[in-house]
């Protein structure tokens, strides 16, 4: 059954141009884009985005680094999207992300990893709420 994922380019990745690069790779994986938009979020809105790690030790670079330039915000779906897009991103941390995934050849760190994309349903769906719409969503 089709499924939808949430996802971010993220401020390193869009910094270095990359956007096209990821879309194309997303598209050719066979994700079909329900929603998109570019943002420059705040520090507030990267904490709330980010919540579940709020006692991590990262969260305060992490919620610095997410609002530090301009980001690209997508709903996709295809059959299996949230299980299939971690697959094509790869490992949180790049170093040990398989070759062929977007953190391989996109991410330069644990941190400026390129991508986000949800890791299950529920977090899924928080995810797309938090930043569209029911209207955007077609
Ligand atoms: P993401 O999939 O967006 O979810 C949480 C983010 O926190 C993760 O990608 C990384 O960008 C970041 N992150 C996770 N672990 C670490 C870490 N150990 N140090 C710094 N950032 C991290």
């Amino acid at each position: 059954m089709s499924q939808r994922t949430f996802s971010i380019v993220k401020p390193d990745a869009f910094r270095k141009g990359f956007t096209g690069a990821i879309l194309a790779e997303m598209a050719k994986a066979g994700f079909k884009v329900v929603a998109i938009k570019k943002a420059s979020i705040s520090k507030v809105q990267a904490a709330g985005f980010y919540a579940v790690h709020k006692e991590r030790p990262f969260f305060d670079s992490l919620t610095t680094f997410m609002s530090s330039g301009p980001i690209v915000l997508m709903v996709l779906e295809k059959e299996n999207a949230i299980a299939d897009l971690r697959k094509l991103m790869g490992a949180t941390n790049p170093a040990n992300a398989e070759d062929g995934t977007l953190r391989k050849l996109f991410a330069a760190s644990i941190e400026e990893n390129a991508v986000h994309g949800s890791d299950a349903e529920d977090t899924a769906a928080f995810e797309i709420g938090y930043w569209f719409a029911g209207y955007e969503l077609v």
